[in-house]
């Protein structure tokens, strides 16, 4: 494993920090003496940025205008906002594509300072996998959703800048772990007895505990190693959702049913949470886009050539991942 000396004592640029995984990226570089500096909103909810060493820069990226902070250098940048909910297509590609236009353009500005960029894509952008095959980065890109194509488009505009800047590209599956809350409901579920299980029983997944991802995202900017700019990095298996229901339900020592929902009432509910989004801001709950994304078989990745290149081991699989997570659930009071 790398020691992370690169990143050691350097300042740093983060987006999404407040959010589940730039929040946890942000307690690692402050372990590691960086000067941390965060591009949040006014309305960014900071209750995870809790350290006074941190610096705040109030930027809203949806303005077509954001400036990053004048600084004197910087040494690296994690681009870790996005949206994975929005209310429309524009929305997902005005975020997650658009915005890194505006974030790399200014980037040159300190092309002379800058060791690496780490921009956090998706394996939504690749799209899910046929026929029990992993999809790696060999597989042509086949996103299926407004989110995963606009994933996609973002992944482009930050291979462009990769020719003038040092730029890697990571796509993680589903990321869990503490501060996480989306699978946090799914869990809710489980506490209660019920293995949620929508449609055919067999899909795989991949998965990856947040403190492997943040570690991954760290390594993979070290300029001594890897000249591919584009990685997979998944915990190196793949699931079934009984699977992570069941070891959920052991670990807190409840048994379950499964809770079988046809797939064939998704377009109703999801049709019923879109008319509610209408008198919202917010997006909705559920859509048929998040449909989509539910009916596929296999939402699987090879993280082999992170794993090659990187000699990489991740620290956690399901079992023990979970354990942390769903500990941290109960400390917060959240289970
Ligand atoms: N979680 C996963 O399973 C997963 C899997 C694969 C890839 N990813 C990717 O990882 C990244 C982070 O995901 P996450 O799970 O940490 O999501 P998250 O908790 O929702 O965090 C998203 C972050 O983006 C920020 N953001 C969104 N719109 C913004 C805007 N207009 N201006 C400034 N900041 C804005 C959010 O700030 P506010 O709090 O102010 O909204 C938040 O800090 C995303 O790019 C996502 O596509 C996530």
């Amino acid at each position: 494993m790398n020691d992370l000396s690169h990143l050691k004592g350097t300042t740093v640029l983060v987006t999404g920090a407040n959010g589940f995984i730039g929040s946890h990226l942000v307690d690692s570089l402050l372990s590691l003496d960086c000067n941390v500096h965060c591009l949040v909103r006014n309305s960014s909810n900071l209750r995870w940025l809790s350290s006074s060493k941190i610096q705040f820069h109030y930027v809203d990226l949806a303005d077509p205008d954001f400036k990053i902070p004048n600084l004197p250098s910087i040494g690296f940048v994690f681009h870790c906002a996005g949206l994975t909910k929005a209310r429309n297509r524009d929305e997902y590609f005005d975020i997650n594509s658009r915005v890194c236009t505006t974030l790399y353009e200014q980037c040159f500005a300190y092309k002379e300072s800058i060791k690496g960029i780490v921009h956090l894509s998706s394996l939504a952008a690749a799209g899910p996998g046929k026929d029990g095959v992993l999809v790696d980065e060999a597989t042509t890109l086949n996103p299926i959703t407004f989110y995963g194509q606009s994933k996609k488009a973002g992944e482009e505009v930050a291979l462009k800048y990769s020719a003038s800047l040092p730029v890697k590209v990571i796509r993680p599956p589903v990321v869990y772990g503490p501060r996480e809350e989306n699978l946090y409901t799914f869990f809710k579920l489980v506490k209660k007895g019920w293995g949620l299980q929508i449609g055919r029983s067999s899909k795989k997944l991949s998965l990856i505990y947040v403190a492997d991802l943040v570690r991954a995202m760290m390594e993979v900017c070290d300029p001594r190693f890897s000249q591919k700019k584009t990685y997979f990095v998944t915990d190196g298996e793949t699931y079934s959702w009984q699977e992570v229901a069941k070891t959920a339900a052991d670990k807190m020592n409840v048994s379950i049913k499964a809770l079988k929902i046809p797939e064939s009432i998704l377009v109703p509910i999801a049709i019923f949470f879109e008319t509610l989004a209408i008198f919202s801001a917010k997006p909705a709950l559920f859509d048929r886009q998040r449909m989509i994304d539910i009916r596929q078989s296999c939402w699987t990745a090879s993280s082999e050539n992170f794993f090659r290149d990187f000699d990489f081991t991740p620290q956690f699989k399901l079992t023990t991942g979970l354990a942390c997570t769903l500990d941290w659930y109960v400390q917060q009071k959240w289970l």
